[in-house]
């Protein structure tokens, strides 16, 4: 048996990809409807998702202890899961149902710890246990893991200053092999690239595709300013359709930013007026310096603090239900 989630984590790890504090973290796991804490929480070593990474996944989190653009990361996870044939067991409202009996356990653990208001949740389905073989007719029921923890916000001065960062020799999946629009367990592509960031001390690694085009992050969506309008690679250069990132169209019509799909390369990114990523926990996140080149003025640009103060004053909106 494989503890599926770990609950401390020792000392400060700024690394941009996580900030995981010193203080003890509360982590509350629901396995196939069975809640434990983060350390006693485990899953099978037959079971696919762990043998082969046959698995997929979604990043929620909450405004307002609200689960923010719930019905889009469901249908997203159902689209991931229809790309790998996954049958998936439940239906929406009794994802939502498990999701909420998992963050109420949480909510116990919360205010002993001293922690904030909002959770991070990550759900897993896995192809399950079954005999070592591909033939996926051996796995009977998949795994559904819930893992909830409170969210820990990036430091303020992730918004205020900007971040760096790198252009990584890894290159994308290419969409005819594991297509980054599956949201999949399987995520060695994405940890490569990842550490090649964190070997460099920067906040996110930025990966093309194989045309050598810009396509996205390890764990984030990437956008350009240029002339007033935020530019974004279209699905077809081979990226995830970021929540986050479907959702910015809809901020950038609310306040007046065009926001569009472009082939974007290199000189695109080095030459931005600005540049910023987005995703679920990160929200958006300014650009400040790729690789040892400063975009823009090497501070936040307008155009990226107004995208930010409105898709937050959305999201806090939405999930009020105003
Ligand atoms: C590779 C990749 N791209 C983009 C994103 C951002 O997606 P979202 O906005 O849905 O969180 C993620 C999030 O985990 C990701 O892993």
């Amino acid at each position: 048996m494989l503890p599926v989630a770990v609950s401390a984590a020792p000392g400060l790890v700024r690394d941009g990809l996580r900030c995981l504090e010193a203080r003890r973290m509360a982590v509350i796991v629901n396995v196939n409807g069975h809640i434990t804490d983060g350390q006693s929480a485990v899953v099978p070593v037959l079971d696919h998702g762990f043998l082969y990474g046959e698995g997929i996944y979604e990043v929620i989190r909450t405004y307002e202890r609200r689960l923010f653009l719930f019905d889009r990361h469901v249908a997203r996870l159902r689209r991931s899961a229809e790309m790998i044939e996954l049958p998936v067991p439940f239906t929406d409202a009794g994802l939502y149902s498990r999701i909420r009996e998992t963050i109420e356990v949480l909510d116990r653990e919360r205010d002993r710890g001293g922690w904030g208001p909002e959770t991070y949740v990550r759900v897993l389905l896995t192809r399950g246990a079954g005999e070592i073989s591909y033939n996926p007719s051996f796995c009977r029921t998949p795994t559904l893991v819930v893992i909830v923890k409170p969210l820990v916000p990036q430091p303020s001065e992730v918004y205020g200053d900007g971040v760096r960062v790198v252009l990584v020799p890894i290159v994308r999946n290419h969409p005819g092999s594991v297509n980054p629009l599956i949201k999949s367990n399987n995520l060695l592509n994405n940890a490569l690239a990842a550490q090649h960031a964190l070997r460099e001390g920067a906040f996110e690694a930025v990966m093309r595709n194989y045309r050598g085009e810009l396509s996205e992050c390890s764990l984030s969506n990437l956008f350009v300013v240029r002339d007033g309008a935020a530019l974004t690679p279209p699905i077809d250069a081979g990226l995830l359709a970021g929540i986050t990132r479907g959702f910015l169209f809809e901020v950038g019509e609310a306040v007046g930013v065009r926001v569009l799909e472009t082939t974007l390369r290199d000189e695109d990114l080095l030459g931005a007026d600005e540049a910023f990523l987005t995703g679920t926990t990160l929200e958006i996140i300014p650009i400040v310096h790729v690789d040892d080149r400063t975009i823009g003025s090497g501070r936040p640009g307008p155009v990226t603090r107004k995208l930010l103060q409105q898709f937050r004053s959305m999201a806090h909106e939405r999930s009020r239900g105003v």
